[in-house]
């Protein structure tokens, strides 16, 4: 329902001013703080009357910059129509928190909450109105580079914190001035193309879409997200940003979506590519009666304006449908009240990079950490230890990750300055460089190591080698990397690896080459003082593994709720003579690492389950208590983690499933008590028909601080 100041403009506005409302530019056309056609944009075909009629911009911020061209824009457009400010702030604006894979490893919604708010007032104190995030793609393919920007593997924990981050983009609405718009991406499943190969097919069945991969899109919209963004990939057989069922019947319809659907970067253009339009005009109609308001970059819905006293009225009639919504979306920013909302040169100047923000983004890399290995406990270190600090990313303190746009690059702490402010004696030498090796790097890593007590070995791949276009085939950590710690074990001293990567790697090697791995993902603007109290014991690892690590890339894609088989793995005895089964010739079917998995400083023990209601019906959910024992001197954060597994259905289901999770402290020496409910519509699944309600009958619960170390008990749904 349009506003009525939005009526009022759609009646005085021109069939090629509705027009301009759905076209977005690049910052290409306002380097100088006004709108110019320069360089690779004057084959667009557009004049300044199509740029100063346009609709919004994406990729421009800083509050002086984004005052120019808003004051010089409205003085050129006829009726003065605000330009809105869109950009990728994915994990942060200048304060550059872990990526979203790291944040998926917190399990704290609440701290996804916060720094999604943080990055907020940043970006709005900078003039940014719309945020392209968050992506909630689900991910099970380490091969795509984009599992970085991902919470991970699991429908409901991605669902958790979908809500979550739209929640801190947006505050409460109507948006205030230090809030701004989310918009959730890429609709629909881009996190499963064919081989983990960037912008390929994704081919999933109605059913499996529903019951994995649209969860996390339904929770960011339910949470009132204000923008969709489409995906570039094919889903039911057409592209997604064409689709109509997808973008209509679901989105639209069954989602109750009634936001502005934006396309993907020249996503419409690339439906020729696809080979399901002729030519771009045809890829516009298709994109506009699928119902995308806005076109990013590919120029189709400029080509309206090639004909625009000519348009027939049913393209009409979708245009200003398009154009409505996106003035709606101007107006719910309160653009017209002012075009300057938010923006501040002072408060900007104040905001971004504060100490406050500071705190917060090296609280959310301290919580994305996982501790995957801890032999004989030699985390974590004694400041007395005298440590040999080697590995390509000690030197390239390369810790901020792909997707951090505006991060600050004035990286006041270094690995090697803050870990030479916490030990009495450090060495630090490189060894090797990210993929090759030298003989003298090598020689000083070794001669390094050989004075030191402790070698800490930060390996991994650079920010470059994760993020958009960045699909590999290989998952291992780069030989020459492997090759350093060969010759350090030749040593016999502990060797701690801390693994900075936006991708589950293959870490066989590693784990058996160290006494301790840890995971800190890209950490972010805090990264290396998160990094370091983690491994002196200031702060005990909490992260769990929000994808699974793989044995090698031959299991992917490889997760932890897959549905169940008619030849499972009973592993009983009978397993080994029974080749009839599904499983592998030449590796485990079992990862390296499970979904949910880290450890922890603290000797953490579930010493009891007890179901207080095991019938549930939709006035009763599931109770249990749970009892904890921390048998150690660390009090410690951890995950309790809640999985069920239905016995039968009308659909197979999956051998387990997160339904409930909380992450809580257990203080040293105690014994806790957690009570813990799954209300009934949480077990709901998909059927035949694509309708999802709730099967009576037996289910399991399984309950642990991962997924595979869990304690079962049995209840019923009515
Ligand atoms: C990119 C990405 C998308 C991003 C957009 C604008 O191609 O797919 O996630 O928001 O373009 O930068």
């Amino acid at each position: 329902m349009s506003t009525a100041r939005v009526n009022a403009l759609m009646a005085q506005m021109t069939t090629e001013e509705k027009i301009g409302q759905l076209i977005q530019l690049s910052a290409d056309f306002f380097q100088n703080g006004q709108a110019e056609i320069t360089g690779p944009m004057q084959d667009k075909n557009l004049t300044l009357d199509i740029v100063y009629s346009a609709g919004s911009v994406l990729g421009i911020s800083g509050a002086e910059k984004v005052k120019n061209i808003q004051k010089d824009f409205i003085e050129h457009n006829r009726l003065h129509i605000p330009l809105l400010f869109m950009a990728d702030v994915v994990h942060g604006y200048q304060t550059i928190y872990p990526i979203p894979l790291g944040l998926g490893a917190t399990f704290n919604p609440e701290l996804v909450r916060q720094t999604s708010e943080v990055a907020a007032r940043e970006s709005a104190a900078g003039g940014i109105h719309v945020t392209f995030a968050p992506m909630v793609d689900l991910v099970r393919d380490p091969r795509w580079g984009r599992v970085m920007e991902s919470t991970g593997e699991d429908p409901y924990l991605n669902s958790v914190l979908a809500k979550a981050s739209v929640d801190g983009y947006q505050g409460n609405l109507p948006l205030d001035k230090e809030h701004i718009a989310a918009c959730v991406k890429h609709f629909a499943a881009y996190g499963a193309p064919e081989a983990g190969r960037e912008y390929n097919t994704v081919d999933l069945s109605e059913w499996r879409f529903r019951e994995q991969y649209l969860p996390a899109y339904a929770a960011a919209i339910e949470a009132q997200a204000m923008l969709v963004m489409t995906s570039f990939n094919t889903l039911f057989g057409v592209p997604a940003t064409v689709n109509q069922h997808l973008m209509r019947d679901i989105l639209r319809d069954e989602l109750n979506f009634n936001g502005v659907l934006i396309s993907d970067w020249d996503a419409i253009a690339e439906v020729m590519s696809h080979g399901v339009a002729a030519d771009l005009a045809k890829a516009a109609d298709l994109a506009l009666t699928a119902g995308v308001d806005i076109d990013m970059m590919s120029f189709a819905y400029a080509k309206y304006l090639e004909k625009a006293s000519k348009i027939d009225e049913k393209t009409l009639n979708l245009i200003n449908e398009a154009a409505a919504r996106v003035l709606e979306l101007k107006e719910k920013l309160g653009l017209f009240e002012d075009p300057y909302r938010g923006l501040d040169v002072n408060v900007e100047a104040k905001e971004v990079y504060s100490s406050a923000n500071l705190a917060v983004a090296q609280y959310a890399a301290e919580e994305s950490i996982v501790l995957l290995k801890n032999e004989a406990d030699i985390l974590p270190l004694q400041k007395s230890m005298k440590l040999a600090l080697v590995g390509p990313v000690v030197t390239s303190n390369d810790l901020l990750g792909s997707w951090s746009w505006q991060g600050e690059r004035r990286e006041k702490e270094t690995l090697a300055q803050v870990f030479d402010k916490n030990f009495e004696n450090i060495q630090v030498e490189a060894g090797c460089n990210y993929h090759s090796s030298d003989s003298i790097l090598e020689q000083q890593a070794v001669a390094a190591a050989e004075k030191q007590d402790v070698i800490v070995a930060f390996i991994g791949l650079p920010s470059s080698e994760s993020g958009e276009a960045t699909s590999k085939t290989d998952i291992n950590v780069p030989k020459e990397q492997l090759a350093l710690l060969e010759k350090l074990v030749t040593l016999n001293k502990p060797i701690i690896s801390v693994v900075v990567t936006g991708r589950p790697l293959d870490l066989r090697r590693v784990s058996e080459l160290s006494d301790a791995v840890v995971v800190a993902w890209f950490p972010g603007s805090k990264g290396a003082v998160a990094i370091e109290n983690i491994l002196d014991g200031t702060v005990s690892p909490s992260g769990k593994l929000p994808m699974t690590f793989p044995r090698n890339i031959g299991q992917v894609p490889i997760y932890y709720n897959s549905y169940r088989t008619g030849r499972p793995i009973t592993n009983t005895p009978e397993d080994d003579v029974n080749k009839y089964q599904s499983k592998y010739l030449d590796c485990d079917n079992s990862p390296l690492y499970s979904f949910g998995f880290g450890l922890s400083y603290a000797k953490l023990g579930i010493k009891s389950v007890d179901i207080i209601n095991d019938n549930v019906n939709d006035e009763q959910p599931l109770v249990l208590e749970v009892t904890v024992i921390n048998e150690s001197n660390f009090s410690a954060k951890n995950t309790l983690q809640c999985y069920t597994h239905q016995l039968t259905g009308e659909t197979v289901r999956p051998v387990k499933e997160l339904k409930q999770f909380k992450k809580l402290t257990f203080a040293a020496n105690s014994e806790q008590k957690i009570q813990i409910t799954i209300a009934k519509d949480l077990l709901s699944n998909v059927h035949t028909n694509l309708n999802c309600y709730v099967d009576s009958g037996k289910y399991e619960v399984m309950v642990g601080f991962d997924s595979d170390n869990v304690i079962t008990k049995s209840f019923k749904v009515e």
